[in-house]
């Protein structure tokens, strides 16, 4: 399996505070089937300013240490980028890090409430010609509220990764019911661990891609860990076949919102 949502770089973000701690977390990763991840420390130009410069840094140290601690695990570079007026400039500068610095972004949106310009900012990534990955969008209290708002985007062009834990019950069993949901309408793209540490929020994929293996069957599920991270890796678009979004109903609003 390939993990495209890890935060395995040590002391960059609230992800692993020592290499010792991320040497666990690979090792965790690999007795898990996990053989690749993309390195997504946070990107926030006042809390995380971590730039693509300092995390391919922080990678080649990385690599060399699994390479001596004969860990099999390969590591790429990328970021869980925010929202922020910073963003558009950051990637056409090619200051913020890509996914294997290619076309493909994570991106992470606010989690109680969307900015007005969101869309237009979405727009215009891809009219740049980026592949944006919303990252864990089931967090999202608008996306909970009403998940065919991500259909919206999805058919706009965006992709949806999923967090293992949501499908798991880690977060509550309104994020399963809601990740059941978008997997049987074909809303999800990848599912990835967004691990932070070897206590908690681990990296392990398995159980989460078994879950999936039961909702949409294990060749579907195979595409979801391993088939879509790697064309993402190689920079290349997804195979969507027999993968359009299914019709969710929209939300119908309470009738005191017409007031
Ligand atoms: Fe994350």
């Amino acid at each position: 399996m390939i993990d495209i949502h890890c935060h395995l770089l040590p002391g960059l973000d609230d992800g692993p505070r020592t290499m010792d701690e991320a040497m666990a977390m690979a090792r965790m990763a690999v007795a898990d089937g996990i053989r690749e991840v993309v390195c997504t420390p946070h990107w926030h130009p006042m809390l995380c300013p971590n730039e693509g410069a300092e995390i391919a840094v922080a990678v080649a140290v990385l690599r060399e240490r699994l390479q001596v601690g004969s860990i099999p695990l390969q590591v790429w570079g990328g970021s869980e980028l925010s929202l922020d007026m910073d963003l558009e400039p950051g990637l056409k500068e090619g200051r913020l890090a890509t996914l294997n610095d290619g076309p493909w972004v994570l991106l992470e949106l606010p989690v109680l409430f969307l900015p007005r310009d969101t869309e237009r900012t979405l727009t215009s990534l891809l009219a740049q010609g980026l592949r944006v990955i919303l990252a864990h969008p089931e967090r999202y209290a608008y996306v909970r509220s009403d998940p065919s708002r991500l259909q919206g985007w999805v058919e706009m062009g965006l992709f949806v990764q999923i967090t293992a834990a949501s499908l798991l019950g880690s977060l509550g069993p309104e994020l399963v019911s809601l990740c059941r949901v978008l997997l049987e309408h074909h809303l999800v793209h990848f599912v990835a661990t967004d691990a932070h540490g070897a206590s908690s929020r681990r990296p392990l994929l398995s159980a989460a891609r078994d879950a999936a293996a039961g909702i949409v069957g294990p060749q579907t599920a195979a595409r979801l860990v391993e088939d879509n991270p790697r064309a993402v890796l190689a920079g290349a678009p997804l195979c969507l076949e027999s993968w359009a979004p299914v019709p969710l109903p929209h939300k119908k609003r309470p009738w005191f919102v017409f007031w």
